[in-house]
């Protein structure tokens, strides 16, 4: 069995967006299954596909109203069956999202809590009385604008809700729901589910006395209303430990399984979810790639701040994209993609790659009467919707790219016809192609899987990092910048570049052109 979850590569594939088989425009499991080789090609070792449960879809999966189903847009149990076991056949794990805060509105859960004061599930979910003015009981805000509390007028209460009204927050302090959600684990477990993406695992816990959150001192003037609070009653409470060693102890039951959970926090509290015992989430994401500033030196300090606060044993890891954040394309530049995949592909760590970054998809222009993402329509004009980082996966150069015979549910990429999978496939050194150099490279090297890091450096706009693993050593020197640099380099061989047509042996100083990265073994 082994740890497979230190040494391969995570493939995030936003299931709607991925391949859709029945051409509703949708994605489905049946289309996820029938690429699947592209995930083997590509030398990936697990798939984490963002929920698939049944969800009235307000936040397109993240609000779920059956945690053991999967929604009918998606397929069938049996659908999730099969691709487990083509999974499993191909050598891939399959890690599913996990959605603990919140479940829907519509969830049986919800509909028997909001019955009324005296509903056997009332205290499942977060019910307070008004504030004495008959406003919502604290000033907590929602992720997603505005407060986060919605009066529920037959009960006289108000209920509590992280992210949108219909996505109401479980109470993590009562045993049931704790127990329920154990329930919810096995069940995925026992199917041969190889782990699970938690999602917003740092909020599960909520102050015990509804205490009113502090201004933030450091928020612009115009900044969202909810970035000029802090989170200090509503976020990484002590208490969320405890319940993540919980949902660790399920998992352990089971060989070979893991927990990745999603946490926005700085550094030295970030890495305090791995557990004082290791006994909580195997991999705390690491989202600094994805926040830092592209620029050499800062990522050098991210690498040597996040590697020594690593607690002993930890193993670490690395996120350039997800289905929240900009494209790292649109980000860096199409030139520095190509750098920031050979980073997140040789640093020390698990890397979670984003499905369409192999590609440098970039955000897709959404035209506003096809904008779906609540976060962006709640708050306009501030640019939140998520959309432009989830259209569909581009195939080919066909009339839907592959994805769909429909009508795609967002806009695809203007340039699909070609940035598509085939023509890269035919491409010697397309994005795609270097992703597939990179893994290939990753699989071979145990320097680059397992090996320390040492001399993490930046000068001049050049970032550099050695791997060593049994006496090979590993070089890696990254041009962040957009013209040339000349660096000085262990006398070795080019294992890997960026730009085309680089190979051969290299020695003392060594001229990199723009956006060029090099990984070189020494000899
Ligand atoms: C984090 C998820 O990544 C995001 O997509 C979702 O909207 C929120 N959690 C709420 O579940």
């Amino acid at each position: 069995m082994g740890e497979w979850w230190r040494d391969g590569v995570i493939y995030q594939v936003y299931p709607r967006s991925f391949a859709d088989s029945d051409g509703d425009g949708v994605g489905d499991l049946a289309g996820v299954l029938a690429r699947l080789d592209h995930l083997v090609t590509l030398g990936v070792d697990a798939l984490w596909l963002s929920p698939i449960q049944p969800s009235p879809m307000a936040d397109f999966g993240y609000d779920v109203s059956d945690y053991c189903n999967v929604d009918p847009l998606f397929g069938t149990l049996a659908d999730l069956d099969r691709l487990v076991a083509a999974c499993h056949a191909r050598g891939l794990r399959l890690v599913l999202d996990l959605v603990p805060n919140h479940s829907s509105d519509r969830h049986p859960w919800f509909l028997d809590s909001r019955g009324g004061r005296g509903a056997s599930r009332r205290d499942w979910y977060l019910w307070r009385d008004p504030a004495p003015d008959g406003g919502p009981p604290n000033n907590w805000l929602s992720h997603f604008g505005g407060p986060a509390w919605t009066l529920d007028a037959s009960s006289g209460q108000y209920y509590l809700h992280s992210f949108l009204p219909q996505q109401p927050d479980l109470n993590w302090r009562n045993p049931a729901v704790v127990a329920a959600m154990h329930g919810v684990l096995r069940f995925w477990l026992d199917r041969g589910v190889d782990g699970f993406r938690v999602d917003v695992i740092w909020l599960l816990v909520k102050d015990a006395l509804f205490r009113d959150n502090p201004p933030e001192p450091g928020a612009a003037p115009d900044a969202r209303p909810f970035a000029r609070q802090r989170a200090v009653h509503t976020a990484d409470q002590p208490e969320t430990h405890a319940a993540i060693a919980g949902l660790r102890r399920v998992l352990d039951a089971y060989p070979g399984r893991m927990m990745v959970g999603e946490i926005y926090l700085p550094v030295e509290r970030l890495v305090r979810y791995y557990g004082g015992a290791l006994d909580e989430c195997h991999l705390p994401f690491n989202f600094q790639l994805l926040l830092c500033a592209w620029d050499a030196s800062a990522i050098a300090g991210v690498i040597r701040e996040y590697e020594a606060a690593l607690p002993a044993g930890a193993w670490p890891n690395w996120v350039l994209g997800n289905h929240d954040r900009p494209r790292v394309a649109s980000r860096v530049g199409a030139g520095q993609a190509r750098v920031a995949a050979m980073l997140l592909l040789t640093l020390r760590g698990t890397p979670t790659l984003y499905y369409g970054d192999e590609l440098g998809l970039e955000d897709v222009a959404i035209p506003p009467e096809r904008a779906q993402d609540p976060a962006g329509l709640r708050e306009p004009g501030r640019g939140l919707g998520r959309d432009a980082v989830r259209t569909p996966m581009p195939w080919d150069a066909s009339p839907g790219a592959g994805f769909t015979t429909g009508e795609p549910w967002l806009p695809l990429n203007a340039d699909h016809a070609s940035r598509n999978v085939a023509a890269h496939h035919a491409e010697p050194d397309s994005m795609l192609a270097l992703h597939r150099r990179l893994l290939a490279l990753r699989r071979a090297t145990p320097a680059l899987v397992r090996g320390t890091i040492e001399g993490v450096a930046a000068k001049d706009g050049v970032l550099r990092y050695v791997r060593s693993h049994d006496g090979r050593r590993v070089q890696v020197v990254l041009n962040l910048t957009a013209t040339e640099r000349e660096v000085g380099v262990a006398a070795g061989t080019i294992l890997a570049a960026t730009t085309a047509g680089r190979a051969g042996t290299v020695e003392g100083d060594v001229r990199l052109v723009a956006h060029e990265g090099l990984v070189v073994g020494v000899s």
